[in-house]
């Protein structure tokens, strides 16, 4: 049973790039099968830094394929420059390593157009969304006007239909939003371009995948976003418009259930949040500062995709604890320990309080958090720099009763830890 999954159990940013680049030596196939260009995975390779928003993060080993699943929407100038900067980074991309579902939808620009006229409209009510066409894209599929990637297989009905769906767009766009209208044929036109060179990338990617686990070869897929932010499960309406959760991997990539074998959340030490939303642990003054870090380091914490500040605060262990019964967690993998080093203290969030009575666990979904106070519990933290830790043993007592306890918040072991973005920066933490 080959299909292993990786999930965000937060509000994105876990470092599932990191994770999923971790676990792709071994894997045949990393599939991406939610979201689109509104990721931002960070894959680090020595001096070399990934910053990968569509392509599936495990392509920068030479043997793994990628491929782009059916419940992933597309927006063609991104995968293009996707292709290009690792072509320029010596990483192999052809047909032949990079598959992309034929029933994939495509993102346009009059997407995105209408995404940023939707939020504009929502004026103090804004999701905060990353501009990138994900709401409307989704929309139009579930109404069944979407375009999919199989259309661009025949040139002149793609380019009518291109043209089509702009003049449609436009109609909201300046009647309903008061925007400007997009030029149909330069768009048609620069997507026929896209289509010539796509064209061949373009499969039945759930096929592709059942003959591979049929084989007993290892499929990876990777996740996007977080729970949090799914859309059914997370801080609805402060969600994306897709399901990053594990239950997610099976209509985004057109498998069935009998091949799923590990289920791994990537939680961050610590919480994070990028656009709107409530978020109960936050923190601010002081210890945000010192949580989010400056913009001096690489993974401080500033949006990959839009480079907004991210909100940060404390690990949620109620919300954990959602994440795993959400997703079915087989096993966590704990990112940015590090980031703790040298705080006198740490907490952890075990408990929601409401009208005196404390809740371990959601009395009804995440989508409602603002009434809740949290309860946390003080662990004292550790002194030195931890990057170099390899071993459990290399990691101070206050390091490993962190773990522990997240491990007994959560119900499920932490297996691997990482301690910096670097590939070898990681504690196999023997599931503690
Ligand atoms: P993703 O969207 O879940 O893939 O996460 P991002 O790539 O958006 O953000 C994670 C950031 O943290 C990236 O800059 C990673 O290189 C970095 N990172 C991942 N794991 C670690 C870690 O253990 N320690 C440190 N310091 N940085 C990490
Ligand atoms: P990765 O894969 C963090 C957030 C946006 C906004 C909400 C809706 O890197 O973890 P959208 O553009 O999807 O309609 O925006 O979701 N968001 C993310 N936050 N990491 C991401 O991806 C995100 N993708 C979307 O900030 O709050
Ligand atoms: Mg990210």
């Amino acid at each position: 049973m080959p299909l292993d999954i990786v999930v965000g159990t937060q509000w994105g940013d876990e470092g599932k790039g990191r994770v999923v680049d971790l676990l792709s030596s071994r894997a045949d196939i990393v599939a991406r099968y939610n979201g689109g260009d509104n990721a931002g995975h960070t894959v680090t390779v020595g001096k070399q830094t990934f910053k990968l928003h569509l392509i599936p993060s495990g392509i920068i080993h030479p043997r793994t394929t990628g491929v782009l699943g059916n419940g992933v929407v597309i927006y063609p100038p991104t995968l293009l420059t996707e292709i290009d900067m690792l072509r320029n980074n010596q990483v192999e991309i052809n047909p032949q390593r990079l598959r992309i579902s034929h029933a994939a939808h495509l993102i346009t620009p009059a997407h995105r157009a209408l995404d940023r006229a939707q939020e504009a409209a929502r004026g103090r009510e804004q999701i905060g969304t990353t501009g990138r066409g994900i709401g409307p894209a989704y929309t139009d599929k579930a109404a069944r006007r979407g375009i999919r990637m199989e259309e661009m297989l025949d040139e002149t009905a793609f380019h009518r239909r291109m043209i089509e769906h702009v003049e449609e767009a436009n109609q909201f766009l300046t009647a309903i939003y008061h925007a400007e209208a997009l030029d149909p044929l330069q768009i048609a036109d620069e997507y026929t371009r896209a289509a010539s060179v796509l064209r061949e990338y373009i499969t039945d990617t759930s096929a592709l995948l059942w003959e591979a686990l049929q084989r007993g070869q290892l499929v990876l897929a990777e996740g996007a976003q977080g729970t949090l932010l799914d859309l059914d499960h997370g801080t609805y309406p402060f969600v994306t418009s897709s399901s990053p959760t594990a239950p997610g991997v099976l209509p985004g990539l057109g498998v069935g259930f009998g091949y799923v074998n590990r289920v791994i959340g990537v939680t961050k030490a610590f919480q994070t949040r990028v656009g709107a939303g409530p978020f109960p642990t936050e923190v601010f003054g002081e210890t945000a500062t010192r949580l989010r870090g400056t913009g001096a380091n690489p993974w401080d914490e500033f949006g990959t995709t839009t480079g907004r500040p991210r909100r940060v605060g404390w690990l949620d262990g109620v919300l954990l604890r959602y994440a795993v019964r959400i997703n079915g967690l087989t096993e966590l993998v704990v990112t940015k320990l590090d980031v703790l080093s040298g705080l006198p203290e740490i907490r952890i969030c075990t408990a929601y309080r409401i009208n005196g009575q404390e809740y371990t666990d959601l009395p009804l979904g995440p989508a409602d958090l603002s009434p809740f106070e949290p309860v946390y519990e003080e662990m004292p933290g550790w002194g030195g720099d931890i990057s170099g830790a390899r071993t459990w043993n290399d990691l101070p007592e206050e390091a490993q009763n962190y773990l522990t306890r997240i491990s007994q918040i959560s119900g499920v072991p932490v297996c691997q830890v990482s301690v910096g973005p670097e590939r070898e920066q990681v504690v196999d933490a023997q599931c503690a």
